[in-house]
Formats: structure tokens, sequence, C-alpha cells
């Protein structure tokens, strides 16, 4: 079990992680808060119960916060990935324009 003393107890690493491995993790915590939220609203829609329904779609929500620290965390450590998504962002709204779709100015 991980111990508040030694912050690297639990992990295989008997080191620090390198930056590149800190970011891959982060990428990795990113694809579990959507796997999360998939599975919470999977059972939400499923279940017969409206309280647990309630309950689930509410940490779903706070999944999605999750995502959303992490993913700013990523771009803080990794800038250069940022240029990228701005890259995609900016292939979808040229095709919204050409769907005459309206979207925001980035
Ligand atoms: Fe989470």
């Amino acid at each position: 079990m991980p111990e508040f003393a030694t912050p690297y107890s639990g992990t295989t690493l008997d080191r620090p992680m390198t930056k590149q491995e800190l970011i891959r993790a982060i990428r990795y915590a990113i694809a579990a808060e959507y796997e999360a939220i998939q599975l919470y609203m999977q059972i939400a829609e499923a279940a017969d119960d409206e309280l647990a329904t309630a309950v689930l779609k509410d940490i779903a929500e706070e999944e999605v916060v999750h995502a959303g620290e992490f993913l700013t965390l990523l771009t803080h450590l990794a800038p250069e990935e940022k240029q990228l998504y701005d890259e995609g962002a900016g292939e979808v709204r040229e095709m919204m324009e050409k769907l005459g779709i309206e979207h925001e100015a980035a």
C-alpha cells in the first residue's frame, strides 16, 4: 500500500518519473476519465433506480471536470501538443464553415 512518507512507494519505479513518463501517465489518466464517464453513463442509463441514476450521472459529470483538469495539466507539461489540438480544432471549424454550421471563433 502506498505511504504518504514515501511518495514513490506503490509505484513500479524506484525513481521519480521522467517528464515524458509523466506526460504518458497523464494521457493515460485522461483516457481513464473518459472510460469512467462511459461506464457511469451506461450504468445510469440501464439502471431502474432514480437515485442510482442521479448519483451516477453526477459522478460522470465530475469525471468530465477531472478530464478538463488533466487536459490542462497535459497542455502545461507538453505545450507543443496544444498547437496540434488547435490545428485539429481549426480543421473542424473549416468543415463547420463549409457545412454552414455556426461556431465560436477561436
Ligand atoms: Fe476522475
